[in-house]
């Protein structure tokens, strides 16, 4: 095929694609193709818009490390991450809805009984946390596995800082037998994304702002129901109508309540979709 022009450029594209053997494959690469060919040709993009973009996505990659994933920064910048799990995570009525895992989970945090501090020095307000792992008709799930994470109350991840040789800010509990779980910790608050990279250069040219509303992280496993990947995000919070990464639900806001004696509580049930069975 010679002399293309932008007229029939994607149709030899797409033909070339043709023979891709994972069906899965094909109609990605088909669709991404034609997604990304009626983008250029609706904005006109310049060649050198291309070029922009092209370094724009080079500083991305460059920017990538163990303990920095710009691109997921990206995607959830985008909006990406966040339709992903949407249409991933379409839960019976009842359920805790799902929002985005984020960068600063840990695989191997500390274990925890009920009643300890996942704080571990982090600083912040102190509270308690207390709420329940159920199934969607309300009975008790024994023996999840509750994995926390937070940022601190100068909104670090513990893997954010470089002066830590410990976590801090999370951990991993197991409900008991009546699916009840209760431990200290502080209180979450908002804080920006890192915005020292590409994406933090895209958000100041979109006269965005970097920050997430304060939030806890939680991962909840048990045989039998839908892992969830959630947060409870703190009622009042300024950010919560602009989420730097789209993730806020309304069924997901609760109150971080000061108690007559001083203490802060947060209370927080959790209800998991049952896995569906195999016909
Ligand atoms: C987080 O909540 O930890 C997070 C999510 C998306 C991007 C950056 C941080
Ligand atoms: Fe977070």
């Amino acid at each position: 095929m010679r002399n293309l022009d932008q007229y029939n450029i994607t149709q030899a594209v797409l033909a070339r694609l043709a023979h891709t053997p994972d069906p899965r494959l094909k109609q990605i690469m088909t669709s991404l193709v034609q997604h990304l060919h009626a983008f250029a040709r609706e904005v006109q993009l310049t060649e050198a818009e291309w070029m922009k973009g092209i370094e724009f996505l080079t500083a991305t990659g460059h920017k990538c490390d163990q303990q920095r994933q710009e691109f997921i920064l990206l995607s959830d910048t985008l909006g990406l991450s966040m339709l992903t799990v949407a249409m991933n995570n379409d839960k019976p009525a009842g359920c805790t809805e799902a929002t985005v895992f984020g960068p600063f989970h840990v695989e191997g945090a500390p274990h925890y009984e009920h009643g300890d501090n996942v704080a571990n020095g982090a600083a912040g307000e102190p509270c308690e946390v207390r709420g329940s792992v159920r199934g969607i008709q309300g009975e008790p799930i024994a023996n999840a596995v509750i994995d926390v994470w937070q940022a601190d109350a100068e909104g670090s991840y513990d893997v954010q800082r470089t002066d830590l040789d410990h976590a801090q800010g999370r951990g991993v509990l197991r409900s008991g037998a009546d699916g009840r779980f209760h431990f200290q910790s502080v209180v979450a608050e908002s804080y920006p994304i890192p915005d020292d990279g590409p994406v933090g250069d895209m958000l100041r040219a979109t006269a965005r702002h970097p920050w997430r509303p304060a939030h806890l992280h939680f991962m909840i496993k048990a045989p039998g129901y839908e892992t969830l990947v959630t947060h409870v995000f703190r009622d009042g919070d300024a950010y919560l109508d602009s989420d730097a990464v789209f993730g806020v639900r309304q069924s997901l806001v609760a109150d971080w309540v000061k108690q007559p004696d001083g203490t802060t509580t947060l209370d927080f049930d959790f209800v998991l979709n049952p896995v569906k069975k195999s016909t």
